[in-house]
């Protein structure tokens, strides 16, 4: 009888194959890459005797049908096959191959449910390409707002077009919502991006709640010039006004317990080593578990930035990009997967996620509950992310019980 843990870690290894970038996995919506993994993903789907389908936002769903075809109540599990650039192989991928795992489990046994389930592999969770996240949840969710679609990415290419160059369609997407009155819930199996499971010395957790988050765009407009003949004190460097900026983010955040604060990109324009940097733009990612925290702390930011360009004779443009609310997840869906961990694991840990996760967007149509599996040295968004095997396979034996509990 095949592993199904070996199975996964099969999978894992031929999904991180596929990358939009040569030497490292980069794979962002509505890709290249994101075609063919959707591809190989729906082949395994139809093994576990599934229907699949692309909805309109790109998202890859597998239907596993009710015992009952009159049945409409439906159960969802997965997560996002997006990733960061440069990213680990097991942040999102992770939880749609255990749920297929799953499914497939009650397909050779020839079991159905008095539920439908439906596996989603969400097309969009970092928001890497239009630094918007939850774009896949956020259309089965209904929460999706029609103005991202004129985002460009990089290239601009308004998010429209990437969706309909995939065999989307931007005008389907209020049509592709889940009805909420079919859903009994949503479960999500995530590597836990941190070091608690690996401190317990455990292999799974279940997540208590899942911290909100604000990312916004930063426009620093100085003047560019001369980086040999303009005096200093003449200087409107928009470069050093980003960077005073960046430390002032970075000392706020490490004097609120339980905040963080991110710069993760940041462009200095016109990008000359002789040239005074005249425009930078630059990324902000602040989190904190509680929403009035992190909304204060979002302001008290702006403030700084808006002193440093005035003391600095720059100009500052603030642009809030998205924002996530604190999820607390559902107690009765938590009880029973904290009965599967204890079956197979003794010991239960609750814990709560700093990172984001489509079951944060799914909360807004359907109760939620999030398995963490333990991830070596806590390391995510980063290549060297992994988990075990022995892990995998417990994750998977947890959610067999949590779907029999679900019966
Ligand atoms: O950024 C996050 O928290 C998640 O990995 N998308
Ligand atoms: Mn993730
Ligand atoms: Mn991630």
């Amino acid at each position: 009888m095949r592993d199904p843990a070996q199975t996964v870690m099969r999978r894992i290894e031929a999904l991180a194959r596929i990358s939009d970038e040569p030497g490292r996995l980069t794979r962002t919506f509505c890709s290249p890459a994101m075609r063919k993994a959707n591809k190989l993903v729906g082949s395994w789907m139809r093994q576990a005797g599934m229907k699949v389908r692309q909805d309109a936002i790109g998202n890859l769903i597998g239907h596993y049908p009710a015992r009952d075809q009159k049945s409409s109540q439906l159960f969802l599990l997965g997560s996002h096959l997006d990733t960061v650039r440069d990213a680990g192989k097991f942040d999102g991928p992770l939880g749609v191959l255990i749920a297929i795992a799953c499914v497939q489990r009650l397909f050779e046994k020839k079991t159905r449910l008095p539920f439908a389930i439906e596996i989603i592999g969400f097309s969009d969770e970092e928001g890497v390409r239009y630094q918007s996240a939850y774009l896949g949840s956020k259309v089965l969710a209904g929460t999706f707002s029609r103005k991202a679609l004129t985002r460009t990415d990089a290239n601009g290419v308004t998010m429209a077009q990437a969706i309909r160059s995939f065999g989307g369609n931007p005008d389907g997407l209020a049509a592709a919502r889940l009805d909420p009155k079919r859903l009994l819930g949503y479960a999500e199996v995530h590597i836990e991006q941190g070091p608690v499971l690996e401190q317990k010395r455990l292999s799974v957790g279940v997540v208590t709640a899942i911290a909100g988050q604000t990312r916004l765009q930063l426009t620093f407009t100085g003047r560019a010039g001369h980086a040999g003949t303009t005096p200093m004190h003449l200087r409107r460097d928009a470069l050093c006004a980003a960077a005073e900026f960046v430390l002032a983010a970075e000392s706020l955040a490490k004097n609120r317990t339980g905040l963080v604060a991110t710069v993760g990109e940041i462009t200095a324009l016109p990008g000359a080593s002789n040239v005074i940097p005249g425009h930078v733009r630059l990324s902000l990612d602040v989190r904190h578990p509680k929403d009035a925290v992190r909304q204060a702390a979002v302001a008290e930011l702006k403030k700084r930035a808006t002193a440093i360009a005035a003391k600095r004779n720059v100009g500052l443009d603030w642009q809030p990009v998205h924002q996530t609310r604190a999820v607390t997840c559902d107690r009765h869906l938590s009880s029973l997967l904290s009965k599967a961990v204890k079956h197979r694991q003794r010991k239960l840990v609750l814990l709560h996620s700093g990172a984001g996760h489509d079951a944060a967007a799914m909360a807004d149509t359907t109760p939620v509950t999030m398995l963490f599996v333990r991830c070596k040295n806590g390391i995510s968004h980063h290549p060297d992310e992994s988990a075990s095997v022995k892990d995998v396979r417990i994750a998977i034996s947890v959610m067999n019980d949590f779907i029999r509990l679900l019966n």
